[in-house]
């Protein structure tokens, strides 16, 4: 069996669990660990941004096994994090963006907001538990899942807050000119897996792509050209970074395990005791809190086109 596919069913295994020693855990990098991942900290290149730790304290790292790729440990204040998970959740599903919910419940969406829905105690059953069966929104240009392709005529604007952090993000580990164009939100489920696979769509294949992860922690693989090549195995805790550029750009990747990680050791959440601005914490979070103690989003982040690239023709 290729090397990938091994590695992806040990991990997905649930009897007996697989042994997750050599799986790495960027919070507690060890000496041995230390000869393959390097920290690099360059220098500060843009302006601290709003819900994250300033930049010169930024956890960055290289794999000494995998060029190109980057990995920043949460970099995120709790209050950081919560404002992503906000945004992922009541914002990033609502129109113009497109869902997975589209297709088969338009008519029961409409126009309306699923968070909203699964809050609202009028709501039917059906209507609250829509929330469950998001999987993916995507934003900017829009990937097609059938055609595997972008379009000139699939795009609505980028969300100008998720283009700053991006952008942040990649000159922070040396891509000043990244462009960030287009997004997939991921929504998983202690038992959703997402398997092996490279994202070729983009006509740009040097720019970052970059990973951003809330919520429950995922087993994430990495591994090389072609699915022959024995990956690495990494944890992504909630808030933590990855960066697939260069010669790693199109690396296969998968994510064959969600773990579960009681909630209060989550970097989001804050005692009972705590309140922000003077009103509780608790009182408006919650229900994301709620969502994420089964759930895990994932923000992933690309550059479609090539620096003063056009859209090429439409070859039909
Ligand atoms: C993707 C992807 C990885 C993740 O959306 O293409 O690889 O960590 N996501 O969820
Ligand atoms: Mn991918």
């Amino acid at each position: 069996m290729e090397k990938f596919k091994e590695s992806f069913k040990l991990y997905k295994r649930k009897k007996p669990p697989p042994d997750y020693s050599n799986v790495i855990d960027f919070t507690k990098i060890d000496a041995e660990d230390r000869q393959v991942c390097s920290l690099i900290l360059e220098k500060q290149s843009c302006d601290v941004l709003d819900g994250m730790i300033p930049f010169t304290s930024w956890k960055a790292y290289q794999h000494r096994k995998i060029p190109g790729f980057y990995f920043i440990s949460n970099p995120f204040t709790p209050d950081g994090q919560r404002k992503w998970i906000k945004r992922c959740l009541n914002d990033f599903p609502l129109k113009p963006n497109i869902t997975n919910l589209d297709v088969n419940y338009s008519d029961l969406i409409r126009e309306r907001n699923v968070w909203s829905m699964h809050l609202d105690a009028d709501s039917t059953d059906e209507e609250k538990q829509l929330l469950h069966k998001l999987r993916w929104s995507t934003l900017g240009y829009h990937h097609n899942w059938d055609t595997k392709k972008y379009t000139a005529d699939r795009y609505t604007p980028f969300p100008d807050d998720l283009s700053c952090l991006s952008r942040c993000i990649a000159h922070g580990i040396g891509f000043p000119h990244f462009k960030a164009e287009a997004a997939i939100v991921n929504y998983y489920h202690l038992d959703s897996t997402l398997s092996g696979h490279t994202d070729h769509s983009e006509f740009d294949h040097i720019s970052p792509l970059i990973s951003i992860s809330f919520g429950q922690t995922a087993v994430f693989l990495l591994g090389g050209l072609t699915k022959d090549i024995d990956p690495i195995a990494l944890y992504l805790h909630s808030g933590d970074i990855c960066i697939m550029s260069g010669e790693c750009r199109l690396a296969y990747h998968a994510v064959p395990k969600i773990l579960r990680t009681p909630t209060s050791e989550l970097p989001y959440h804050e005692g009972d005791d705590d309140t922000v601005n003077g009103r509780k914490v608790e009182d408006t979070f919650e229900p994301f809190e709620s969502y994420l103690q089964s759930s895990r989003i994932n923000m992933n982040v690309r550059q479609v086109l090539c620096d003063g690239q056009e859209f090429p023709k439409d070859e039909s």
